[in-house]
């Protein structure tokens, strides 16, 4: 298993360049199910979690063919489909959900295993009850067992109306998808507005679904018989955005950041202003630059979007342990994702967790580097953003889970300054 060693304290210089959203393109694969001609994706990020979900597909049956850099994928029809998607597959990541609609949209049946992914929520694991029922009210029968999801319908789903209950950024995603061939009308609510379901609606609507936001979280959608094959660009991460940019700010770096619309992060910057980052916003590209000392932040909440995202939370942290004063953030989406908080403690941050508010009592001379264990993807980036401020060697292990999410994040890393270098076994 990779480790990353890193000397510390580094500061960040220059210019990085966004790559395409992971979560943006593993629904748009997974809706690829749908079609029968051919689609084009460009912008993918080369990141683990795409590879899964493109052997998914390709256990699907469905032809992948890739650009020499691999960032352009072709997606074609299935000679022989297949609809069982496998546990070996699927285990490694929460989005192999997003295969179950499309399979029962397109071919009527899938046998599709319960997904893997990060742990985010301890004991309470992240549930998919909102997926099936969604699916179940589009028509959907299914029975658990073994581990795996058998569900069928008889011919086509059926559109209807739909009130999401809570709002799911995956479940959104999974009723649009399934909807698109459903016949009839499909008025879905309580929707997630994330960037990333925006995307999915845009790379459908282009595709010839019929589908409208009517209200701020409302959808109508009225089945079509079949999409067409189609070229589109997947848009940028706005997680790896956020992490760069805490990155210049916690290192008093200064970065252009490129390849990414600052108007979809305005809370992240908003908070990193605050904190004393000198921002510059042009089309497509931030310009950064960290402050002498970091002001300390309270009351960071986690929320949908257009709130503070819960994937930047471990990130900001690293941010506010370095802050003068006490910060905090309240975990209001997975109330259990702090397991970055022992680590980061080992590298001298001081925090308390409460009822899933977490205090940290920030020291403009944090840290000192040690060894530590990535439990997470973004837990994974947090560390090595705390191990380029923390003084001399940190080393830190299973950065597996960051190769599910960042694109070669050491190379870019490296390039603006720091001292990082993946050690293997
Ligand atoms: C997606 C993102 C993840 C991000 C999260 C929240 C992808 C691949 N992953 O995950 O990076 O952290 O959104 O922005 O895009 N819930 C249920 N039942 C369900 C589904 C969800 O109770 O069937 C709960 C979850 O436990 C959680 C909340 O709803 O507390 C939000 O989760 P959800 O938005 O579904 O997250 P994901 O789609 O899994």
């Amino acid at each position: 298993m990779d480790k990353f060693v890193i000397k510390g304290p580094c500061k960040v210089r220059g210019q990085v360049s966004i790559s395409g959203s992971k979560n943006s393109a593993l629904p748009l694969l997974a809706s690829t199910i749908l079609f029968d001609e051919d689609v084009i994706l460009e912008n993918i990020p080369r990141v683990q979690d795409c590879n899964t979900m493109l052997n998914l597909l390709k256990s699907l049956g469905k032809i992948i063919k890739f650009s020499k850099n691999r960032r352009i994928v072709k997606i074609s029809k299935a000679k022989r489909p297949k609809y069982f998607a496998s546990y070996s597959i699927v285990k490694t990541m929460r989005a192999g959900i997003l295969v179950l609609g499309p399979l029962v949209a397109k071919y009527h049946k899938s046998i599709s295993s319960f997904p893997g992914g990060c742990i985010l929520n301890g004991n309470s694991g992240r549930p998919i009850d909102l997926h099936l029922s969604a699916l179940q009210k589009l028509g959907m029968k299914y029975s658990i067992k073994n581990g795996y999801i058998r569900a069928s319908s008889k011919g086509k789903l059926k559109g209807t109306s739909i009130k999401f209950p809570t709002i799911s950024v995956g479940a959104s995603q999974q009723l649009i998808i399934s909807s698109v061939l459903a016949s009839g009308v499909s008025l879905i609510s309580g929707l997630a507005t994330e960037p990333e379901v925006k995307d999915l609606t845009n790379f459908l609507k282009k595709a010839g679904a019929k589908i409208k936001w009517v209200g701020k979280r409302t959808c109508r959608i009225i089945g079509v018989k079949k999409l067409k094959g189609i070229r589109y660009s997947v848009m940028g991460d706005r997680i790896e955005t956020g992490t760069f940019c805490v990155a210049a700010t916690l290192t008093k770096g200064k970065l252009k950041i490129k390849n990414f619309d600052p108007k979809l992060i305005q809370t992240e910057l908003k908070i990193l202003k605050k904190a004393g980052a000198k921002i510059k916003e042009s089309k497509n590209q931030i310009l950064i630059e960290g402050p002498k000392k970091i002001k300390n932040i309270r009351n960071i909440v986690t929320k949908e979007y257009g709130g503070f995202p819960t994937d930047l939370q471990p990130i900001f942290m690293v941010l506010l342990c370095k802050a003068e004063g006490i910060s905090t953030i309240t975990e209001k989406i997975f109330q259990g994702r702090f397991l970055h908080v022992m680590e980061l403690q080992r590298l001298g941050a001081q925090i308390s967790i409460k009822n899933a508010k977490a205090v940290i009592n920030g020291n403009p001379n944090f840290g000192i580097g040690a060894e530590v264990m990535s439990s997470d993807l973004r837990a994974s980036a947090a560390l090595v953003l705390a191990g380029l401020t923390s003084k001399g060697i940190t080393t830190i292990s299973r950065v597996y889970h960051l190769d599910r999410g960042y694109e070669q994040f050491e190379k870019k890393l490296k390039k603006i300054g720091a001292n990082i270098k993946r050690v293997s076994g």
